[in-house]
Formats: structure tokens, C-alpha cells, sequence
């Protein structure tokens, strides 16, 4: 943050929400993280958090600014700094490392204009939901394998651990075209890669420590590497139509595109894929086994299945955070934001926002929950969101038949992170149909 920011006109967030939003720790208790970003919203919707060990940086926890920011691209960069909140010893490591750059991986997230539309055309045409759709049938295959997997249980199961947490993960990568053989070891791959502040994710040695942390994150990013690169390497000598394939033979602006950014493009699409999805699929079922007539209210109507997704995606929100930065001295909210300064945008409290979302802790499928910012907006907005969304579509319209009832029977447990992230467990009690 530029040194002239350091006047007392900055309004400057207490510390003990401050460092509520900026652990990840908050994120593994809903008492603990909704109640912070509600006071920002109430007190200080832009505000600058002082965490010790991190940038200063302003947290917005309004929905309006949430969108503003991203839709100004042009002014808000996510390359130029790191797009994800690390703390300064996690980025000096990722410097040290990487050549002086906090870019460690050539995935869309960190790129901007012009650069960043020529990589995402590289595979936005796949990801419409006219070509999406085509894949329906596929899908709903490996959904009906998770719905019998879940009635095999006797009425009580992990629904994270025994049903949610393989899907998506199965999806992508049947789409991706990697061999079922190797799902296991893209798991842990991306389990390490965003649980990098859970203590349970982590490998023993690398618990609390931040740039042991970070070796772990670049660690996990290199065995992706070595696995996709051989991949690839066999999809440019026998092209299939899978989305690895159309990746791998790709050309941005008439050259092939580079080793770098195909394995960037690679692992986004590996991980964004389907940790999301599955606490996504976890928050529904979670929503809807809590408040009271929503569970019933699907049950009666499959039509509102899609409804329900929207207020899960809005309610459970699994992607906490990105990171953009300021090209020049603006305006936002009344306050100067100056030229580099680097902002939070908390989608979890965006989706929370009273003045878009009334009673907004209630999950309540007959709101308008589709204008959440669970897949951020403007250019970056979520790429695989059609595909999202049809896989829990299906998956729900393949597993409510067969339920009669859902009930909680333990406390959900959620991941420690402040960046993507959401349900560990989800233990519920069932009835078959
Ligand atoms: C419920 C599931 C998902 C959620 C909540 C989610 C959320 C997000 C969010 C918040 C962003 C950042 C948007 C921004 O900066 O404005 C993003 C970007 C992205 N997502 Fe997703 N995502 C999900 C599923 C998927 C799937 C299934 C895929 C691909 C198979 C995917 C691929 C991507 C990619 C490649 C980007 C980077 C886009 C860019 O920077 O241009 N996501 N997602």
C-alpha cells in the first residue's frame, strides 16, 4: 500500500474483526466469519485491515462494490499482485522461487486484458451451456453411480465424505479425459492445493507455518505439472474430443500456446472444478435439512431444484475470496483507493448483503438467489459455472426421488481457509423412499 496511505483518514477496521476476516481459520465456524463481515457491512463496508504478517489491504464486504470492482477490469488488475490473500512470508517464498513473481501459476485468475480474453477464448466456447448441455446424458451417469452409492448406506452417512466430495471430481475428470485410475491422487492434489491453512489437509511438518505453507502450495503445483505435461504431451499425438485435448492443441494469438499456460489452464480447471461443486451440493442438502419446508418444498416440486442451487451457491458461498489491485489513484465508496493498494472482495458477505438479500441467513429457496456473487462477475466470472450448475442439477434430480426425509445428525464441519473451501463433513440421517 502506497506509504502516503499512511494518514489517519484511512478508516481503519478494529483489529479483532480484521483478523477474523483474514484467518482462515474464521472460516471453519459460521458463528465466527458472518458475524465479522455483517459488522462491516453495518460499520465499515470499506475499510483497511492491518493484519500482522499480511498487506494492508481493504476489505470489501458490500455486494454493489463487490460487482463495481470486478466489472472495472480495467482498473481493478488481478495479475498484478498475487490474486489470492497469502501472507507476506508465503508471497516473499512464492518471489523467491518464481524469478522476482508473485505469478506462480499462468492460470486466467492472474491474468488481465488483453492478455487474459485471449487465453479465456481458449476454451469459453466449450464451457457454454448449448455445449454443456450435450454432455447431460454423460453426467447424469455418474450421478446415478453417487446415488446408489449414497441409498447403500443404512439411513446415516457423511454426505461430504460418502457422496458430495467424488462427483464432481468424477465429472471433470471424465470431461478432462484423465483415467479414473488417477482421480485419487488429483484429490489429494487438490485438497493440498487449497487446504494449505487447514491443519488437517496439511502435511504434519508444514502446520502453522506460513512459507511452509507456501512450499507445500508450490510443491502440490509441481506434481500437477509433471502429471498433466505427460498427458498433454499424449493428447497432441492422438487429439481426443475431450477438453484436455482442445486445450493441448490450442493456439493464442497463431502461436501454440505455451507449456506454462496449457499447465495453468490444466490445473485451474482440475481444482476450481470440483471442490467447489461439492460443498456447493453439500450446502444444499446442509440448507435444506435445517429450515424448516425447504426439503419438502423440493421434494414436491422438482422444478425448483435449479432455484435451490442458486440460494446454495448464494448460502454456502465455497470461494471466500479474490484479490484485486488498484491500476491508479480512484474512488470507491466515498474513499480514495490509491494506485496499487490491493482489495479483498469477501463474496460471502456480498451474498449476505442485507440490502440485496433480506433476512439473508435464511435459506430460503423462493428468493431471487440467482444474482449472487458466488461466481464472482465481470470478465473474470466464473468459466465453469454452466457446467456447475447442470452437474448439481442433475445430481439433485437423480438423488430427491429416492429420500423421503433429511435430517442433520452431527455438526457440519467446514475447512479452514480463507480462499475455496467449505464442508469436511456433513453427517446426515436419511429416509429412503
Ligand atoms: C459451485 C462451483 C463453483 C464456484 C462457486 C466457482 C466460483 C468461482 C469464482 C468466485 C471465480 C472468480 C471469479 C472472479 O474473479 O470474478 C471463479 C473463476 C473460475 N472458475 Fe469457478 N467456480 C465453480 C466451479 C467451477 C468449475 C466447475 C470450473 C471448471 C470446470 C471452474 C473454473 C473456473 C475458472 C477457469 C475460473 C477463472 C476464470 C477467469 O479468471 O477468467 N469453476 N470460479
Amino acid at each position: 500500500m502506497a506509504t502516503i496511505l499512511q494518514a489517519d483518514t484511512r478508516p481503519k477496521i478494529p483489529d479483532e474483526i480484521a483478523q477474523i476476516v483474514v484467518s482462515p481459520k474464521s472460516y471453519a465456524s459460521d458463528d465466527v466469519i458472518y458475524p465479522a463481515l455483517k459488522w462491516l457491512r453495518e460499520n465499515m463496508p470499506l475499510g483497511v485491515a492491518e493484519v500482522e504478517g499480511y498487506d494492508s489491504i481493504w476489505l470489501v464486504s458490500k455486494y454493489a462494490d463487490i460487482r463495481k470492482i470486478e466489472l472495472e477490469a480495467k482498473q481493478f488488475h488481478s495479475g498484478d499482485h498475487n490474486a489470492v490473500l497469502t501472507s507476506q512470508a508465503g508471497d516473499a517464498f512464492t518471489r523467491s522461487i518464481n524469478g522476482g513473481s508473485l505469478r506462480v501459476i499462468s492460470s486466467l485468475t492472474y491474468m488481465d486484458a488483453p492478455e487474459h480474453a485471449a487465453f479465456r477464448s481458449v476454451t469459453s466456447g466449450w464451457f457454454l451451456p448449448g455445449r454443456i448441455a450435450k454432455l447431460e446424458q454423460q453426467i447424469r451417469v455418474l450421478a446415478r453411480q453417487s446415488v446408489d452409492h449414497l441409498l447403500s448406506f443404512d439411513g446415516e452417512c457423511d454426505f461430504m465424505q460418502d457422496f458430495a466430495l467424488h462427483y464432481p471430481l468424477r465429472v471433470i475428470m471424465s470431461l478432462f479425459g484423465v483415467p479414473s485410475e488417477d482421480e485419487p491422487q488429483m484429490l489429494k492434489l487438490t485438497q493440498e492445493f487449497f487446504g494449505v491453512h487447514d491443519p488437517e489437509e496439511q502435511r504434519p511438518e508444514m502446520v502453522n507455518d506460513p512459507v511452509a505453507a507456501a512450499k507445500m502450495w508450490y510443491a502440490s503445483l509441481q506434481d500437477f505439472y509433471s502429471y498433466f505435461d505427460d498427458l498433454s504431451a499424449e493428447r497432441r499425438r492422438n487429439p481426443t474430443d475431450d477438453l484436455l485435448s482442445v486445450i493441448a492443441n490450442s493456439s493464442v494469438n497463431g502461436q501454440p500456446i505455451p507449456r506454462e499456460e496449457a499447465n495453468g489452464y490444466y490445473v485451474a480447471i482440475a481444482t476450481a472444478g470440483h471442490d467447489t461443486t461439492s460443498s456447493t451440493a453439500a450446502g444444499g442438502m446442509h440448507g435444506m435439512a435445517t429450515f424448516p419446508g425447504q426439503f419438502d418444498m423440493v421434494k414436491a416440486d422438482p422444478a425448483l431444484i435449479s432455484p435451490m442451487i442458486d440460494e446454495a451457491l448464494r448460502w454456502a458461498c465455497p470461494v471466500k475470496h479474490f484479490m484485486r489491485s488498484s491500476v491508479s489513484d480512484t474512488v470507491v465508496r466515498e474513499q480514495t483507493v490509491y494506485a496499487q493498494d490491493r482489495l479483498m472482495l469477501c463474496y460471502p458477505s456480498g451474498n449476505r448483503d442485507e440490502e440485496v438479500f433480506s433476512d439473508s441467513d435464511t435459506f430460503d429457496l423462493r428468493r431471487s438467489s440467482a444474482k449472487h456473487v458466488a461466481f464472482g462477475f465481470g470478465p473474470h466470472m466464473c468459466l465453469g459455472q454452466h457446467l456447475a450448475k447442470l452437474e448439481m442439477r442433475i445430481l439433485f434430480e437423480e438423488l430427491m426421488p429416492h429420500l423421503e426425509s433429511v435430517e442433520l445428525a452431527g455438526n457440519p464441519k467446514l475447512v479452514e481457509t480463507n480462499f475455496v473451501g467449505g464442508y469436511k463433513k456433513l453427517p446426515i440421517r436419511f429416509k429412503k423412499k
